[in-house]
C-alpha cells in the first residue's frame, strides 16, 4: 500500500471540504492533487474500518500483532478550517497485522474539545497554531487537548499523547475513547508530553511545560504504571521544550532561547505565535540525575534552537532528527553563552520553590512515593 492508497482509504477524496483559497483550485479533480493536500483532509467519517487492505507483496503469516498511529485528522469543521497542521483532533489508527493480512480501523479520540466543538459544529477553542477571532478562552491546557501527537502502548494500556495537556486512555481493542490519565490526584491535569521515553527497564519517563510560569514537570513511571516520583524544575522563563535525551544516568534537556512572550500570548495570539526568538540569550542544557531527580545542573551554550533528540536504545516516541552532542564539565556559577557545550554549568532550582500558580491552583504539591 503506497500513501496515495492509504489517502483513499482514509475516503480523503475532497468532497464538500472547505479549504482555504490558495488550495482550493487543487480539489478540481483528485489526479491535480498533491499528496500532502489529501493529509489536510478530514477523513469520510469518525470511525474507519477495513477489514483487508491491498498489499503489495507478501506478509509472513508468522508476522502478528498491531501498529498503531496517531495524528491530526479534523483539520476543518463547519465553515472553520484550521491554519496549522498540528491543531486537528487526533485520530488513532490500528493495522492489525496476521495469517499475511492487514485490517485497518481508525477513531477520533474523543477528549473534552472534540466533544464540545462536534456539538457546536464548529472550531470554538483556541489551537496550538489556529486562535479564530471568537475563540473561548481555555479553561486548562486539556480545555484545548486534542491528543494528536503520539500513540504509547504502555502498561497494557493505550495511551494517546498530545505536547501539553494529560494522556488520554484508548482502549487498544474497540479504540474507544476512555479517561484522562491521572498518574497522582495532585497531578490532575499537569502537562504530560507527546515524547516520553521508555528505559531499558521499562521506567517511563517524560515532563510537562507549564507555559508562561516557566516550570517542567518531570515524571517517572514504572513500568506497572505506578508514578515512581515527580518533580518540578523551575525555569527562569518559557523555553520551547518539544523533546528531552536519556542516557543511562541523566535525563538531558536543551532549553532554546526560543521563549514564550507573555504579552504575545495574552493578545490573543496562537500558542506558536506566541514565541519570540531572543537571539542574544543562550541555550541551555540542563542535566537531571536520574538516581535522586533533583540534582540538576545547566549549561550554557551559544543560542541555538532544537526540536527533537536521538538517544539510542530508547524505545517509545523515538524522534527523528539530531541535536548537538551534550559534553557536561561541572563548574560553580553562571557565565556568558560559551564557544561550546563543555563549558559552564551551574546549579539549576529544582523542585517546587517557584512553583508556579497554575500548578499550585489544580495540582497542588507534588507527591514522591
Ligand atoms: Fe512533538
Amino acid at each position: 500500500m503506497n500513501r496515495r492508497d492509504f489517502m483513499r482509504l482514509m475516503g480523503l477524496s475532497g468532497a464538500g471540504l472547505v479549504l482555504p483559497g490558495s488550495v482550493t483550485h487543487a480539489l478540481a479533480g483528485e489526479a491535480a492533487m498533491p499528496d500532502w493536500h489529501l493529509g489536510f483532509q478530514n477523513p469520510r467519517a469518525e470511525e474507519l474500518h477495513t477489514p483487508s487492505l491491498k498489499l503489495d507483496g507478501r506478509l509472513p503469516k508468522a508476522l502478528t500483532g498491531t501498529f498503531y498511529r496517531n495524528g491530526p485528522a479534523r483539520h476543518a469543521l463547519g465553515d472553520r478550517r484550521y491554519s496549522h497542521w498540528f491543531d486537528g483532533d487526533g485520530m488513532v489508527h490500528a493495522y492489525r497485522l496476521g495469517d499475511g493480512r492487514i485490517s485497518h480501523h481508525a477513531r477520533f479520540v474523543e477528549t473534552p474539545k472534540y466533544i464540545a466543538e462536534t456539538r457546536a459544529g464548529a472550531f470554538r477553542r483556541p489551537a496550538f497554531g489556529t486562535v479564530f477571532p471568537d475563540a473561548e478562552r481555555a479553561a486548562s491546557p486539556d480545555a484545548i487537548n486534542v491528543a494528536n501527537t503520539n500513540i504509547l502502548p504502555f502498561d497494557d494500556r493505550l495511551l494517546a499523547l498530545w505536547e501539553g495537556g494529560s494522556a488520554w486512555e484508548v482502549d487498544p481493542e474497540t479504540l474507544a475513547t476512555g479517561d484522562r490519565v491521572t498518574w497522582s490526584d495532585d497531578l490532575a491535569g499537569a502537562p504530560f508530553s507527546a515524547h516520553p521515553a521508555v528505559d531499558t527497564d521499562g521506567t517511563l519517563w517524560n515532563f510537562g511545560v507549564v507555559p508562561g510560569d516557566g516550570a517542567l514537570v518531570l515524571y517517572e513511571i514504572a513500568p506497572s504504571g505506578k508514578l515512581r516520583r515527580a518533580d518540578v524544575v523551575a525555569l527562569d522563563a518559557s523555553p520551547m521544550v518539544h523533546d528531552f535525551a536519556i542516557t543511562r544516568r541523566h535525563l538531558v534537556f536543551l532549553l532554546p532561547p526560543f521563549r514564550l512572550d507573555p504579552e504575545r500570548f495574552g493578545s490573543g495570539k496562537s500558542f506558536v505565535d506566541s514565541h519570540r526568538w531572543y537571539g542574544d540569550d543562550a541555550m541551555q542544557v540542563l542535566v537531571i540525575d536520574k538516581r535522586t531527580g533533583g540534582a540538576g545542573a545547566g549549561s550554557i551554550c551559544p543560542p541555538a534552537c532544537t526540536f527533537t533528540s536521538v538517544t539510542p536504545g530508547r524505545t517509545a516516541a523515538a524522534s527523528s532528527a539530531s541535536t548537538t552532542p551534550v559534553t557536561t564539565t561541572p563548574t560553580s556559577s553562571p557565565g556568558p553563552p560559551a564557544a561550546s557545550c563543555a563549558a559552564r554549568i551551574f546549579p539549576m532550582p529544582v523542585a517546587t520553590p517557584r512553583w508556579c500558580a497554575w500548578i499550585r491552583a489544580t495540582a497542588g504539591s507534588i507527591s514522591r512515593s
